[in-house]
């Protein structure tokens, strides 16, 4: 009898992780408070490892529910396709976001690589090879270039919000060996609001003590399987557990860490893990 009932908690954890969890989409808000003057908080949408593949319903409507909103800027911290299929259908949901200032992207290890079922396994991890199949990185960007979203490949473009001149560096995949964080922060000013856009945040291990304002970031998906007590079992960075998800503090810096939109197709779950936009309000000292 135990096991009867032990078998049917595990078929109703996996319905739930596959078919009901993946679509609880979150808008999650937080006030942080940078240590520099702003003329006037700016709020902020941050989106993350969307992994866009075929048209999907429910993400559509979430999207519709963000068009809903006016932010002064958006960001998107990498992952933003799975496969060439989702070009066509991340073009038809990030037009909706609508912004005063811009909308900044930076690129992660799916928008290059075309991750297959066995890749998983053989390329997914720290010191891993790449994966054989390419995604067409060059046409994601002009994509979504034609729909005015900015892609900074380790480069900075400054926005004057209100009249606060504010720094956008925007840092290549780290975790795929394309970042330059030197030739990204080459314009850094600290009497500026110098803001970071990276896949993972182990890219701050390369950044010194006050560098950064405010950091955006994904990658870890928040662990996308979190187990009661023990948390997740992956964490996706070298940084630490800590540092899985939510607001954090390092080097100085305000982190938004997001636990992303989507997931990979070939690993289409997620426990205790809700996906998540996220909304900033910043204020200034
Ligand atoms: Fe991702």
């Amino acid at each position: 009898m135990p096991l009867l009932l032990l078998f049917i908690l595990a078929v109703l954890v996996f319905f739930w992780a596959h078919k009901v969890e993946l679509h609880q989409f979150q808008i999650n808000r937080h006030d942080v408070t940078l240590r520099k003057k702003i003329s006037r908080p700016l709020k902020i949408l941050h989106l993350s490892d969307i992994h866009f593949a075929l048209p999907n319903v429910m993400l559509s409507r979430f999207f519709n529910r963000l068009a809903a909103e006016e932010f002064d800027l958006a960001v998107l911290t990498g992952d933003i396709i799975d496969c060439e299929e989702g070009i066509h259908n991340a073009v038809e949901n990030l037009r909706k976001i609508k912004t005063r200032y811009g909308f900044f992207a930076v690129f992660g290890n799916h928008d290059y690589y075309d991750y297959r079922l066995k890749d998983i396994f053989l390329h997914n991890f720290p010191g891993q090879s790449k994966p054989e199949a390419l995604n067409p990185t060059d046409i994601l960007q002009a994509a979504l270039e034609g729909i005015g979203i900015r892609v900074l490949r380790n480069r900075t473009e400054e926005i004057l919000a209100e009249g606060t001149p504010v720094l956008i560096h925007g840092l290549d995949d780290p975790t795929t060996g394309r970042a330059s964080i030197r030739e990204t922060l080459a314009s850094y000013d600290p009497a500026k609001i110098n803001l970071l856009l990276t896949h993972s945040i182990d890219a701050f291990l390369d950044i010194s003590e006050h560098e950064i304002d405010l950091s955006f970031s994904g990658h870890s998906h928040g662990g996308q399987v979190r187990f009661p007590v023990i948390g997740p079992i992956f964490t996706h960075t070298t940084i630490g557990r800590a540092y899985v998800d939510g607001i954090v503090t390092l080097k100085g810096a305000v982190c938004s860490v997001s636990r992303g939109l989507g997931y990979g197709r070939n690993l289409a779950f997620r426990l205790l893990c809700p996906p998540e936009a996220v909304v900033l309000n910043v204020f200034g000292v």
